[in-house]
């Protein structure tokens, strides 16, 4: 069931001339490739999404949909550009989804003319920012609580059911609120994989999405980058499980302790933020060329953004088994579930829309054989586009201070040419 809001176009027409007007003039001329503008970090680092849209004079629409089993989940829209650009009715949809303990202020922290969300909004584009249950803007429920002492419940999801029940219900809705028959979707990391569980479960959302574009994607991980994480893996796979099944749940909510230590340590002029640039090294790979070291208070105090136990649970399964495959409950549970004593893998060979990968020798968190394998057992692949830049690391995917010239132009390109196609 999905809760509807009424959504007019024309209301955003409707919208005068900002007092700022000039100011905001200035700030969109300066959009060009490569233009910064986050004009007070340590602010940036204390809003939330719609304030911090707000603050730089862009639209933000807020929604609340549920889940059919009962998730609230906050969906973010930038419907046009700052001082009305490209106001228009019936625009092509994107909708973005961020990745592993990310939120929909992935796509905006960096700030107008590097953040993703924004470059998208100012080329024409209707702006749909997504955030799996879980996450800060999405960690309510009909019934359930994320806080209860001694209950879990909440908390019993993996990636099977981002992808097969949040991600559908985000899109239906979408969908009807823009009255657009399809979308384009952008996903980065873990919103690869979420999209790639719920298009194999759901092969007739190849028809609503017209294109997917995959930043980092991660479906097979059999190739060992030698991180603490694939050392651990099976181990972890078998520990995770069961931390679950013992009450456990949620995993590095937003913090304020981050939040806080990232504006004392981490800002300019602070004797910590080399180390507080590590920390990013050791999470995603962090590249000198990309890395804006200045904006670690804002990315700390919005990421991580919290996520389910059972999501590294399922990533670790899947690095274990060397498989792409559905949640592992054990095998009593698992054929109550599946009706099969393993769980069944994900057929990517149902995704029959047009899909591009975008993919980096630097990425430490994706190999390049496995994205090949990924590629060839797509049902309908478009390209794959590995990035110039041999450093270009995971995390720049999202943040590196040149990912529009490396990814996000190119993305923009495709999209206008599959759209053009379907007119
Ligand atoms: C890093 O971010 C700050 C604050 O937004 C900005 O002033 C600076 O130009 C950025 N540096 C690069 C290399 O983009
Ligand atoms: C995967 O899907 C394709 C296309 O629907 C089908 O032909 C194939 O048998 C499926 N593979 C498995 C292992 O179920």
């Amino acid at each position: 069931m999905l809760v509807i809001f009424a959504i007019f176009c024309v209301s955003f027409a409707a919208a005068g001339r900002s007092p700022h007007a000039d100011y905001v003039e200035e700030l969109v001329r300066q959009n060009a490739f490569g233009a910064r503008i986050s004009d007070n970090i340590l602010e940036d680092a204390s809003l939330d999404v719609p304030e911090l849209v707000r603050k730089y004079n862009y639209p933000l629409e807020e929604h609340f949909i549920m889940t059919q089993d009962g998730y609230i989940l906050g969906l973010h829209r930038i419907p046009h550009g700052r001082d009305n650009n490209n106001v228009r009715c019936n625009k092509p949809v994107v909708f973005v989804m961020h990745g592993l303990l990310g939120s929909s202020a992935d796509w905006v922290l960096m700030g107008p003319g590097t953040a993703l969300a924004y470059i998208l909004a100012e080329e024409g584009f209707d702006v749909w920012l997504g955030n799996a249950r879980g996450n800060y803007y999405s960690r309510r429920h009909l019934t359930l609580n994320p806080d209860a002492e001694n209950d879990n419940s909440f908390w019993r999801f993996s990636l099977d059911e981002i992808g097969n029940l949040d991600l559908s219900a985000s899109i239906d809705y979408i969908l009807l609120a823009t009255g657009r028959s399809g979308l384009h979707y952008v996903g980065m990391s873990q919103g690869t994989t979420v999209y790639f569980i719920m298009n194999s479960l759901r092969p007739e959302y190849s028809e609503k999405i017209l294109s997917m574009h995959a930043l980092a994607p991660v479906a097979y991980q059999t190739q060992s980058r030698g991180t603490l994480m694939d050392a651990l893996a099976p181990i972890a796979a078998d520990a995770l499980s069961w931390a679950t099944v013992l009450g456990f749940g949620e995993m590095f909510p937003k913090s304020e302790l981050l939040a806080w230590a990232g504006q004392k340590l981490c800002q300019d002029e602070a004797v910590f933020q080399p180390i507080c640039s590590s920390i990013f090294f050791l999470i995603g790979g962090w590249n000198m060329d990309q890395h804006n070291a200045t904006m670690i208070p804002v990315m700390l105090a919005h990421t991580p953004a919290g996520a389910g136990l059972r999501q590294f649970a399922h990533f670790a399964q899947n690095v274990a088994t060397k498989g792409f495959r559905r949640y592992d409950y054990g095998v009593l549970l698992n054929l109550a579930a599946y009706g099969t004593a393993v769980p069944p893998s994900y057929n990517l060979s149902k995704i029959t829309n047009p899909v591009f990968l975008h993919y980096s020798e630097g990425d430490t968190r994706v190999d390049l054989a496995d994205v090949d394998r990924l590629y060839n057992e797509l049902g309908g692949p478009k390209e794959k586009i590995l990035v110039s830049q041999k450093t270009f690391s995971h995390i720049d995917f999202m943040w590196g201070t040149n990912a529009r010239y490396y990814v996000f132009d190119r993305v923009i390109r495709d999209i206008r040419i599959i759209d053009n196609s379907n007119k």
